[in-house]
């Protein structure tokens, strides 16, 4: 390897205070760990002697505690986009410290290229290979790869040996021209590959290489329990019941799944269906869930910006490549999350919420309408786009004394035009809207409250007494439990 090779310390000394640095990868699939880990030492390191440091984070998603945790920590992030799921970056976006910007995931990379956040100064990329001549093979996640590597002036490779053994030929690395050039996006089917398996860049730019064997840090999930497994049972009986109706194509669409415990289940239940077709995912992450189903084969393709699995499931698809290799593909997110392209392929999206109101309306990030849970991610990009739209959640939270299914959400990401069914554990409410989703989705606890409300609301398209609309909000925040609200 014709680069200089030197340790993450030596590489995390290139970054400068308020400098943008851009990172490769999607959830800690993909993302840099041992550079980020060290510039947060840094900072630790700088602050204590009375200087300023601080920069602007660019990624495609989430990232693992070597990044957003300690980096948040250690007061190293001014700024930050898009999504973010660490429990120390939330208290500090919670507590005003960090200017967090919770963008549409599809948007971040045509964003920095459009110039909304000035110039890239280092880009941050964990590969598993790197050519002479600046070709770069990215490993489990992409995200804005592609973007980071064009447009950062430096770039750093931590070339990673725990991906050693990820096969050539897994990526589709595609960049869209900028408008006014732009031209359709040729996926036609979520197997179809448009571009390369690597990223090219100008080996000039590549300031140093870093030799790392770290495992992702992947999150595990919550083992489904009897409320989101029967929220995957409604799911599947909604799909089910649109096929049989003519709804979807006889030939089935493909699926879009969200992020969490509550789509890990969902998913999983719709595997075990036997009325459920053989599905092919157009989605943003794969998650442990998914690769079961392939070996199953009730999921027959996955298109991904990432394999967001736990290190054991990653290994396993790293040892079983020779069946994989056709059945996946890992994509910039611009391209995964395609807003044109979910709406021609007609994706079957599922994405979770935090609550919904009667009409529809969902909050997917705003607990109480203040507190910064995660992000919109790409939940967005897809809802606004697909075939049909499925919102699911259990109908409570926190043993019963959140109501999910509120009168007025207190923060809305998803409006009532683009959401077109909801999902709770109690059972389905489609395309209706207040008396369905109180009948259908509420809670049996929650129900005469839900009524009570529509009883004093001022009749009109949307039934509302604003005056009342958060008084279950209001019961939470002053007595802790929204079951003792008063209309
Ligand atoms: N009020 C307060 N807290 C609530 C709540 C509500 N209405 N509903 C859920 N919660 C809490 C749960 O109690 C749980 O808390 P805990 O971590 O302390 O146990 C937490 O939120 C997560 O809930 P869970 O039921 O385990 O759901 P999940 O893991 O499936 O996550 C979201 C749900 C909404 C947070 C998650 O899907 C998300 O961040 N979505 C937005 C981004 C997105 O959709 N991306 C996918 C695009 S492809």
């Amino acid at each position: 390897m014709a680069f200089k090779k030197m340790t993450a310390a030596e590489a995390a000394r290139f970054v400068k205070n308020g400098d943008n640095v851009g990172l490769s990868g999607f959830t800690p699939a993909g993302t840099p760990k041992a550079v980020t880990h060290e510039i947060g030492l840094m900072a630790h390191e700088l602050h204590e002697q009375g200087q300023e440091f601080q920069i602007s984070l660019f990624t495609g998603a989430s990232t693992g505690d070597s990044c957003d945790g300690i980096l948040a920590r250690e007061h190293a992030l001014k700024y930050r986009a898009p999504y973010t799921t660490n429990k120390d970056f939330r208290t500090a976006v919670n507590n005003g410290e960090i200017a967090y910007n919770d963008i549409n995931l599809s948007q971040m990379a045509q964003e920095m290229r459009y110039g909304f956040y000035g110039k890239l100064n280092i880009g941050i990329m964990e590969a598993f290979d790197v050519s002479d001549d600046g070709k770069i093979w990215v490993t489990a996640g992409v995200g804005i790869a592609p973007t980071v590597a064009r447009l950062a002036e430096k770039l750093i490779i931590e070339v990673n040996a725990a991906h050693a053994r990820c096969a050539k030929g897994l990526h589709d690395i595609y960049e869209p021209a900028d408008p006014p050039y732009r031209r359709e996006i040729p996926v036609y089917q979520p197997s179809d590959h448009i571009g390369k398996d690597y990223i090219q860049v100008d080996p000039a730019k590549i300031i140093g290489i870093v030799e790392v064997n770290i495992p992702d840090e992947a999150r595990g999930f919550t083992a489904p329990d009897e409320t989101t497994l029967q929220i995957g049972h409604n799911v599947a009986q909604f799909l089910i019941s649109d096929l049989k109706r003519g709804i979807i194509p006889s030939t089935f669409l493909p699926l879009q799944s969200g992020v969490g415990n509550v789509a890990n289940a969902v998913l999983g239940a719709l595997g075990e269906d036997p009325s459920v077709p053989a599905f092919q995912m157009y989605t943003e992450v794969i998650q442990d869930s998914v690769i079961d189903l392939m070996r199953e084969g009730h999921c027959k393709f996955g298109s991904s910006s990432s394999l967001s699995v736990s290190n054991e499931t990653l290994q396993s698809v790293y040892d079983d490549m020779n069946f994989f290799k056709d059945k996946l593909v890992l994509r910039p997110t611009e391209i995964s999350n395609s807003p044109e392209v979910a709406r021609r392929l007609g994706l079957i999206a599922m994405n979770t919420a935090l609550e919904a109101d009667i009409y529809g309306n969902v909050n997917s990030t705003h607990v109480s309408g203040v507190k910064m849970m995660n992000g919109v991610g790409g939940s967005a990009d897809f809802t606004r786009n697909a075939f049909i739209s499925i919102f699911s959640c259990p109908s409570t939270a926190k043993g019963g004394k959140i109501s999910a299914i509120v009168p007025m959400c207190t923060h809305v990401d998803h409006n009532e035009h683009s959401v077109k069914v909801l999902i709770t554990e109690q059972g389905i409410a489609d395309l209706q809207r207040a008396k369905c989703i109180i009948e259908n989705c509420v809670h049996p606890d929650y129900k005469q409250l839900m009524w009570d409300y529509l009883k004093i609301a001022e009749k009109g398209q949307t039934s509302h007494a604003l005056e009342k609309a958060f008084a279950l909000h209001k019961a939470l925040a002053e007595k802790g439990d929204m079951h003792l609200a008063e209309f």
